[in-house]
């Protein structure tokens, strides 16, 4: 079932259902569990020890952040009512930690803890407004065709075959594939592609997609810097970034309408006719050692204080966090 908005504002108190107007579409009865899919995730990197099975090469960095005016009214987070520390990592997706920072389509990764007492805030987003799969079966397969073969390649007539049974599968890399590769992990824009709930201290609840855009705009790479420029640059690109200031980022809500999906993360809300808000500013300020991102996972679906709250619809929301534990598992043996 493909669950829509039918009314852009809801109160939270008995009124969740309102939320989950029913359309035709049918998700397939079988669903891969946690651990096939990060099986998969891991074969098709090529099942390298140590790492994580998304996301495997990256950048740990540290910074604040500062909720904006408008916070406050629509979520009581207590991140959205004072400043709060943050550890994040940007990555490069899959689980190849030798990945080029040049490579197409690849999406860049954003994971961030906005740390209080009360209660962390994660949030790990991708440099595309849509995601590769609508179920978690479809991302089993999706994953699995891209294993390499005896010849070290994956078979691109099976990439191909599986991308035109599955069209939904092919939107991230037609996007990703339209635009220059990026030159920063701080000169683009990232999506959390899934529709939360923000609660404010009425219980007046909002359902949004959440977006951070870079303050250095989009920046991507020439054809002569594609040429040119080593396979890892981006961890040396941010250092020097950031010894000339903080690399920052406006943290928005874009508000859904009526009739938006809220339960498919393939799907791109219209977002230039949709209402924006505000949330806040991610400032990063250093680099940090990688044992400070490494020894846990950034879970996006446990780590969300009273205030906001992931799609209780979307069934590649809630598999995030077994599949992020079954990874830190894997990886810290
Ligand atoms: C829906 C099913 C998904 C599965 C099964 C999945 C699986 C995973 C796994 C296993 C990891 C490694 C976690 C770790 O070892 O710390 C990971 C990391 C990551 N995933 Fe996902 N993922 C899913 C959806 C998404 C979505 C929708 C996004 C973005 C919107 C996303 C973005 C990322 C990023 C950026 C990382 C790197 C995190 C880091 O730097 O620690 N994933 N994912």
């Amino acid at each position: 079932m493909r669950r829509k908005i039918i009314g852009s504002t809801v109160v939270a108190t008995g009124c969740a259902v309102a939320l989950a107007a029913v359309s035709g579409n049918v998700v397939r009865a079988e669903e891969a569990d946690a651990a096939s899919i990060v099986g998969a995730q891991f074969a098709a990197g090529g099942n390298k020890p140590g790492v994580r099975a998304s996301g495997a090469k990256g950048v740990c960095v540290s910074g604040q952040f500062t909720p904006s005016a408008e916070a406050a009214s629509l979520s009581k987070a207590p991140q959205f009512a004072k400043s709060v520390p943050v550890t994040a990592r940007f990555s490069m997706g899959g689980s190849n930690p030798k990945v080029s920072d040049k490579a197409k389509p690849v999406t860049r990764g954003f994971a961030m803890r906005l740390r209080d007492p009360a209660g962390d805030l994660v949030l790990v987003i991708i440099s595309a407004p849509v995601f590769s799969a609508r179920t978690p079966q479809q991302l089993f397969e999706f994953a699995s065709v891209r294993a390499p073969g005896p010849d070290g390649k994956p078979d691109a007539e099976k990439i191909k075959a599986f991308g035109v049974a599955n069209p939904e599968t092919t939107k991230q890399a037609a996007w990703l594939n339209a635009r220059p590769v990026p030159a920063s992990y701080a000169g683009v824009d990232y999506w959390g592609v899934h529709a939360y709930t923000l609660t404010n201290a009425r219980n007046e609840a909002n359902v949004v997609k959440l977006k951070t855009v870079a303050a250095a705009g989009q920046l991507g790479l020439s054809e002569d810097d594609i040429k040119t420029k080593p396979d890892s640059f981006y961890a040396d690109e941010l250092k020097e970034r950031l010894a000339q200031g903080p690399a920052t980022f406006s943290l928005v809500a874009i508000r859904g309408e009526a009739g938006d999906p809220t339960a498919d993360p393939t799907v791109m809300w219209p977002e230039d006719s949709r209402k924006t808000t505000p949330l806040g500013t991610i400032a990063i300020h250093a680099l940090e050692p990688d044992a400070t991102c490494d020894a846990a996972t950034f879970d996006p679906v446990v780590d969300l204080p009273a205030g906001i709250a992931g799609p209780a619809d979307d069934p590649m929301f809630a598999i995030r966090s077994p599949a992020y534990a079954v990874s830190l598992s894997r990886r810290s043996q």
